[in-house]
């Protein structure tokens, strides 16, 4: 482990850009590769070949990475994984990484099982936000989604967030045709009441699954189409607009928002201002593609990682081949952290 007196923090802030010129200040950091849950979209029934413990970074080894590369530029956190609260001790992570200077933000992106219990704690500790998943508000077909029956129910979720201060508090809704498309207005609704920010996402047909398809894709026209039958739809640049991809609308008096994100019939890569450390220690640049960079190693031998971040950025692809790509052979975005 690198010690900080071997690395001292440049405290002048400059923010890295890639080889296109964008600035990159986002980093995504996936704890673990593992699940609680097995959503039809992101794994098989039977799970994946996990990552075997030793070659997961340590809670001390992903602070050390941040604590390095926050004076690059690198300001806003999202914890990923797989399900980043299945890992033990969570709570102290984000407690250590929001003692690191230049960290402006810590988000969390959770399936949201266990957030009655840890959303508290997690704000505690500095949380910021949160993300939670939810494709269903019916609790049998939140079972025959995510393949496990762990009793999630998103109000109860999203109010624990609520209460505990996180804000803003977003819903990812992965609509898929025939599975639950059927509930794009309930989700919707939600928002007139609740201060959340419904997001719906185009089902990308990634991984190894052959059971989902373009045929399950539904085109974020049609969604927005859908939800307009509730309201007029209003561009919203309120408290949701985010880091990312996504574009906001707000239905008349509503509480929250409504958001898209479009990655099966548009790109958005050219204001991409995101790097990922997948839960073993390497540096993705871009979501899909073989875009990466070891850390791990040299992170234990104690080397400066400096090097390593510039050349990840030098290298940042321009824009990702998904609508080009034949479905299949991707990997699952368990493993690439989201
Ligand atoms: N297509 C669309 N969204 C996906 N997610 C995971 N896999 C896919 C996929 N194949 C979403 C999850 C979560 C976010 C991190 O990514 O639902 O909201
Ligand atoms: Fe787990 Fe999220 Fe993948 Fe579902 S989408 S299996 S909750 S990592």
């Amino acid at each position: 482990m690198t010690t900080p007196a071997e690395h001292p923090i440049d405290t002048a802030r400059v923010t890295l850009r890639d080889q296109f010129g964008r600035g990159i200040e986002y980093l995504r950091i996936s704890v673990t590769d593992r699940c609680n849950f097995r959503c039809q979209y992101c794994m098989p029934l039977e799970g994946l070949p996990w990552l075997p413990k030793a070659e997961i970074l340590r809670y001390e080894e992903i602070v050390e990475v941040v604590r390095q590369l926050a004076p690059l530029g690198l300001r806003r956190l999202r914890i990923t994984g797989g399900e980043p609260t299945i890992r033990p001790q969570l709570v102290e992570l984000v407690r250590m990484l929001r003692a690191i200077p230049g960290v402006e933000d810590i988000a969390l992106s959770t399936n949201g099982v266990k957030l009655p219990e840890l959303a508290g704690p997690l704000a505690e500790a500095g949380l910021d936000r949160v993300n939670i998943s939810a494709d269903s508000l019916r609790p049998e077909r939140v079972a025959a989604i995510a393949r496990r029956d762990l009793g999630f129910d998103l109000g109860a979720a999203a109010l624990a967030a609520q209460q505990a201060g996180l804000d803003p508090i977003k819903v990812n809704v992965v609509v898929m045709r025939g599975i639950n498309d059927d509930e794009i207005g309930d989700f919707a609704a939600l928002t007139r009441v609740h201060p959340w920010h419904v997001r719906f996402i185009e089902l990308m047909p990634v991984g190894e699954l052959r059971e989902l398809t373009w045929e399950h894709v539904v085109p974020t026209a049609e969604v927005l189409a859908r939800v307009s039958a509730l309201g007029a739809l209003a561009d919203d640049a309120g408290p949701a607009r985010g880091n990312g991809p996504a574009r906001y609308y707000r239905l008349p008096d509503a509480a929250g928002t409504i958001g898209v994100i479009t990655p099966m019939t548009h790109t958005y890569c050219d204001t991409c201002n995101r790097v990922r450390l997948t839960a073993d220690g390497r540096l993705r640049t871009c979501l899909f593609g073989d875009h990466e960079v070891p850390l791990r190693d040299a992170l234990r031998r104690g080397e400066s990682l400096e090097p390593l971040f510039r050349k990840a950025l030098a290298e940042k692809p321009k824009e990702h081949a998904l609508l080009q790509m034949q479905v299949g052979g991707l990997r699952a975005l368990s493993q690439v952290g989201g």
